[in-house]
């Protein structure tokens, strides 16, 4: 029995994209049409360039696009025809008024809403895909039933998206769960069934887990912070290695062996970054005042804090070892995107990396195999980071070959974790480099040992690389040796 045959998608961005492109190919019988009012967005889906970067997802879209996979910006008609909604429009950091700088902006995911209710002409199940906060769903219904034609009747469903950026292809071909929230009445287990039925074309149900709206939404929050919150503790420890010569790596490896602590998400860096942590958890702290905890708020807020302090701490570092001054300095930048295999640069550690020394008067080279140079411009120059693009644009180069990034540079900055980077011909890199010549390594990919034989001078998050350094951090133990 076929309970869906057409649905919509309202934004065609990271998650809207890779969603409707693996559900077109998992269910060949349902007709998916992705709408965004971005005709540049849905003009570069329809191209043989997609908008985004990701592992397989080309070689998708190309098999089902014009068959059961459409990129349109005819909202209207697609929402009239479709029996399922997803909205899944952006939710940024509110950046005025009221809870500016924490609160989850809504403004799109309500046009989405009020243009559902304008042009239906039939009943529909509307699903939340974007990340909100927690009784977002009750707004939705306010305005879908507030404008509801006769005949017409809505549910609304939280189905929260858990893919990561840079494995959206195989983590929605193989989702550790998918999450329905919905009311817990027949009108409302009904919907949950059907958008249930739509994911057992592909995911065994067991994976299918069903809660009552609000769980649902909070669980996506909840997620997104525990995440972060492991990065920030392994993160907050590489900081006590430095400076007790214990090694991070050695320390995660000894804690995540403990089962029920488990071995992933424990990698020092520079920090996390990306799009949802950062906003989800400042939206999580605004909901926890809001309800009257603040203690609650604290604990969280303090995930970011800590993310703040890494990313400062490592550009800080870079600055000392070069002698306190980067001024006219070349420093190659390697990595832009905020992790790898992903072109996206929202919230990237290396936007403060680039900032600070940016500050201290370096001249960047700039390399990332996946971020386009005018990306790179435009974050670099936007209000939060410098109040004189110009000056940004002249002490800013971006290369598309590490090589010619790391001529005559005094330091290269591993910003991303890119697989490319460890098979370099350092040798080489170092022949081109500025003498004494540094690698500050945010990510610790590197082979550190094979660089310091060629001659490097290396740091790295977490521990002491040479015994000067350890030696000197010890402070006013000198007998040990
Ligand atoms: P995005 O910014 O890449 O895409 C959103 C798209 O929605 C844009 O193309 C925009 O033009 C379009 N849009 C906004 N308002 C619209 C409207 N009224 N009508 C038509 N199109 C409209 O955002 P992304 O990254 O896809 O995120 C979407 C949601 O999913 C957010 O709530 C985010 O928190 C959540 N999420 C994101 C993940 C990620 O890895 N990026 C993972 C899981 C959830």
């Amino acid at each position: 029995e076929l309970k869906i045959t057409k649905i919509c998608c309202i934004g065609a961005g990271y998650v809207g994209g890779p969603t409707c492109s693996v559900m077109a190919y998992k269910c060949p019988n349902i007709r998916m049409t992705v709408v965004d009012k971005s005709a540049e967005r849905i003009e570069a889906w329809n191209s043989d360039k997609l908008p985004i970067y990701e592992p397989g997802l080309f070689e998708i879209v190309k098999e089902r696009r014009n068959k059961n996979l459409f990129f349109s910006t005819d909202i209207p008609t697609a929402i009239r025809e479709a029996e399922l909604i997803f909205i899944s429009v952006n939710t940024p950091t509110k950046n005025f008024g009221n809870g500016r700088g924490r609160a989850a902006d809504l403004k799109y995911v309500e046009d989405a809403a009020r243009m559902i209710a304008e042009t239906a002409q039939s009943s529909k199940i509307v699903v939340e895909k974007s990340t909100v906060p927690v009784r977002a769903a009750e707004s939705i219904m306010h305005i879908l039933r507030a404008n509801q034609k006769a005949d017409v009747r809505y549910d609304i469903l939280s189905n929260p998206e858990f893919l990561a950026e840079g494995t959206a292809v195989a983590d929605l071909i193989n989702p550790d769960r998918v999450l329905i929230g919905g009311e817990q009445t027949d009108d409302g287990l009904r919907a949950i069934e059907t958008l249930s039925w739509v994911y057992e074309r592909w995911i065994p149900k067991e994976r299918i887990l069903s809660t009552n709206t609000w769980s649902s939404e909070l669980s996506k929050l909840a997620a997104n912070a525990f995440l972060a919150q492991r990065i920030s503790s392994i993160n907050s420890l590489s900081a006590v290695c430095e400076a007790t010569g214990a090694d991070v790596s050695e320390v995660a490896k000894a804690v995540g062996l403990d089962s029920r602590i488990g071995s992933k998400f424990l990698q020092a860096s520079v920090g996390f970054g990306g799009s949802c942590f950062q906003k989800d958890i400042l939206n999580l702290v605004y909901i926890c005042e809001g309800l009257n905890l603040p203690e609650v708020a604290a604990y969280w807020q303090q995930v970011i804090d800590m993310n703040e302090y890494q990313k400062t701490r490592f550009s800080q570092k870079i600055i000392e070892c070069l002698f306190n001054t980067v001024s006219d300095k070349r420093i190659a930048i390697f990595g832009f995107a905020f992790k790898k295999n992903t072109g996206d640069t929202r919230e990237t550690p290396a936007i403060t990396v680039c900032k600070i020394l940016l500050e201290e008067g370096a001249k960047l080279e700039i390399y990332d195999p996946k971020v386009e140079a005018e990306q790179i411009f435009s974050d670099l120059t936007s209000a939060s980071v410098t109040e004189n693009p110009e000056f940004v644009r002249q002490a800013v180069k971006v290369q598309s070959d590490p090589y010619t990034a790391v001529e005559r540079a005094h330091a290269i900055v591993v910003c991303t974790e890119w697989d490319e980077f460890q098979s370099l011909d350092y040798n080489k890199i170092y022949g081109s480099m500025m003498k004494p010549a540094y690698i500050f390594d945010g990510r610790k990919i590197l082979d550190h040992d094979a660089l310091q034989k060629i001659g490097f001078h290396v740091q790295t998050i977490g521990k002491k690389l040479n015994r000067a350094g350890l030696l000197r951090s010890w402070g006013q133990i000198p007998q040990f040796n």
